[in-house]
């Protein structure tokens, strides 16, 4: 993610990018009982990936407030090229919505292939671990619009969700 400061004509402006990729090979430590990536580790290069993002929009520490919906298309095979991509695309008073996708191919090929997609949401916090305002996103494509949009919808179903939760929070012995 890149953030360039721009002196046009004696007007500064900040430009923040909204995005963030890593790529790697998938190892063998990587493998499950079926030979293929194992899915908490996929899951754990999304949690990095999605943190590497929000927290350079936020331009410091951020939590995981919420990841779920975690939608595992297709296997990743060992050895593997692994393209994670994550983007902002919704910003609420302290909370960075982040879509995460991972891409894999084989190294002789060129064609990348969708395996998994989900949406984690962070919270930028202070020293004390208290959430803190964020820069706001506008989203400037139909594309980004339609990401905001989808934002939005997945926060109310996420309160749906939370009420059908709710008994089970609490702990029971
Ligand atoms: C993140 C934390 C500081 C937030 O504090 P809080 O008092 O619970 O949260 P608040 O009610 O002030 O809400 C903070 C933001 O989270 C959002 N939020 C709250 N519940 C949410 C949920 N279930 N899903 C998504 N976002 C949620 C709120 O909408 C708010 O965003 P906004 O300011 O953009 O509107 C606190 O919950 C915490 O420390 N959680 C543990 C984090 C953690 O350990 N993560 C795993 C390891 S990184």
């Amino acid at each position: 993610m890149n953030k360039c400061n721009i002196d046009l004509l004696n007007q500064h402006f900040i430009i923040m990018e909204n995005k963030i990729t890593f790529q790697f090979i998938s190892e063998p430590t990587d493998v499950n009982f079926g030979g293929k990536v194992h899915g908490g580790a996929v899951m754990k290069w999304i949690d990095q990936t999605a943190f590497a993002c929000a927290s350079s929009w936020a331009e410091g520490y951020c939590v995981t407030i919420y990841a779920g919906g975690i939608r595992f298309y297709k296997p990743i095979l060992i050895g593997n090229l692994v393209k994670v991509v994550a983007k902002v695309i919704y910003t609420g008073k302290t909370s960075i919505h982040i879509a995460v996708d991972v891409y894999s191919r084989k190294i002789s090929e060129f064609e990348f292939n969708k395996t998994t997609h989900c949406v984690i949401v962070f919270v930028s916090v202070d020293e004390a671990g208290k959430p803190k305002p964020v820069n706001s996103w506008t989203p400037m494509t139909e594309k980004d619009k339609h990401m905001e949009h989808y934002a939005k919808k997945l926060m109310q179903l996420r309160k749906d969700i939370e009420v059908e939760m709710q008994p089970f929070l609490k702990e029971y012995l």
